[in-house]
């Protein structure tokens, strides 16, 4: 039998089983949930949020969720107006040890918030105490903008700087900070994080939006008692966003810290996408609140057959590859343009792609209605591909490479 591909981990000199972790929220709410997600497979925990009852009161509004559905395709994303944990702090740490004690090989990383210094310390101590492997920081709660907690302290350079400081100074553990995704530029609050001392980056966040509005009363959802508020995004929707976040995170060259990936994920290819944009450890909320535990199972075995399959011996070889590739626009070489080629055997004579190039490109389709034949009209074509990303047939239109030196465009009018 041929050997399973190695899917372990190390994560700021701790070590994973697989790089699949649950993210901070439901799905590790306390020690029963975790548990059984270890069982499932999972090779780590972010516990969900421990803040401390003196400093703030968590507000949990019901109805708490909202989806994005997109026509007949349900859940593209999740809307949620959730704080952080409203369990009482020492039922967290009793949870905590408990996990520790049942799962010592498993990783449990513990997820904390405070509002002033000592708060964020007495978290630290306290987890680190109870047994919790790393630190995560949340700088991004988007439900909650206290001056210095929540998302607001995300996007303030010094706070970051100086809550990381204090945590680092309480605790011996590695510490994680957790990003909000509600900037423009993440990188100089991940330096600032560093400059705290930050061992990681985890990146993203929810993204504040609003997914859907009742038309017969006008009030957006989730409706509580008549009002909403733009909250926290999650699911599918989010990973072009994520990728994006953690690409950049990983090209800093003056950041260089590990970065454990959050946004999407659902598969093994949604996973691996994240590892080829240079993440290490991958984590999860959405995808688990739809489908439960059991998806690390896809997720572990679609990896390992990737990578037996090309005969990658360990996801070193893969972390970063994609995102190397990843340069400035300014930087395309744009002596090469392609022109789009269309399969005769396969078109369905639909004319969609006739429509889309008419009405949204370059016009280069033509399309004899009695015939149903699409035709390419290559001086025209200026290669954007709206042609194969329209058709319905997968493969029926592809493109070739053009050397512009021998080939001139038709002008746009
Ligand atoms: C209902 C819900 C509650 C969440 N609560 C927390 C939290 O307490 N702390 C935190 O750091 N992130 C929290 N998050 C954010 C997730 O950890 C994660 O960053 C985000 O949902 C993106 O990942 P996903 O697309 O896999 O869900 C929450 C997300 C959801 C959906």
């Amino acid at each position: 039998m041929k050997k399973e591909a190695d899917l372990s981990i190390d994560f700021c000199g701790v070590r994973f089983e697989n790089p699949f972790c649950l993210s901070s929220s439901p799905v590790g709410n306390h020690a029963e949930m975790c548990a059984r997600a270890y069982d499932a497979g999972w090779g780590g925990i972010v516990f969900k949020t421990l803040g401390l009852e003196k400093s703030f009161k968590v507000i949990m509004p019901s109805p708490r969720l909202s989806i994005f559905n997109n026509f007949d395709k349900r859940f593209v994303g999740l809307q949620n107006a959730e704080q952080i944990t409203d369990r009482p702090i020492l039922d967290n740490i009793k949870d905590i040890k408990w996990l520790k004690k049942n799962y010592p090989k498993k990783v449990l990383i513990s997820s904390i918030m405070g509002y002033v210094d000592e708060d964020w310390s007495d978290l630290a101590k306290m987890s680190q105490d109870a047994g919790a492997d790393l630190l995560e920081l949340n700088f991004s709660c988007p439900q909650m903008a206290h001056k210095t907690a929540g998302h607001r302290t995300g996007q303030d350079f010094h706070a970051v700087a100086s809550f990381t400081e204090v945590v680092k100074k309480a605790c011996t553990i590695p510490v994680i900070a957790k990003m909000t995704p509600n900037i423009t530029d993440m990188i100089p609050v991940a330096l600032a994080a560093k400059e705290g001392g930050a061992d990681a980056i985890s990146a993203i966040n929810t993204i504040r939006a609003i997914t859907d509005i009742d038309i017969n009363n006008f009030t957006p959802l989730p409706n509580i008692r008549g009002h909403s508020s733009p909250t926290g995004f999650s699911g599918p929707s989010v990973k072009p966003i994520a990728m994006r976040f953690v690409s950049e995170l990983y090209n800093s060259k003056p950041l260089n810290l590990p970065i454990s990936a959050i946004g999407g994920i659902e598969t093994w290819i949604d996973a691996l996408h994240f590892l080829l944009l240079g993440a290490t450890n991958l984590q999860v909320s959405t995808g688990i609140m739809r489908y439960g535990y059991r998806i690390v199972e896809d997720m572990i075995e679609g990896l390992q057959d990737y990578m037996m399959e090309r005969n990658i011996q360990s996801l070193d070889e893969i972390i970063g590859k994609a995102a190397r590739k990843i340069v400035d626009p300014s930087e395309f070489n744009t002596r090469f343009q392609v022109v789009s080629v269309v399969d005769e055997t396969k078109c369905i004579g639909c004319g969609q792609c006739y429509i889309s190039c008419m009405d949204g490109a370059n016009q280069a389709m033509e399309f004899n209605k009695e015939t149903r034949k699409v035709f390419v009209n290559e001086e025209r074509c200026v290669g954007c591909l709206l042609c194969k990303h329209v058709c319905p047939v997968w493969d029926c239109i592809s493109y070739k490479e053009v050397d512009t030196n021998e080939m001139k465009h038709a002008a746009i009018f």
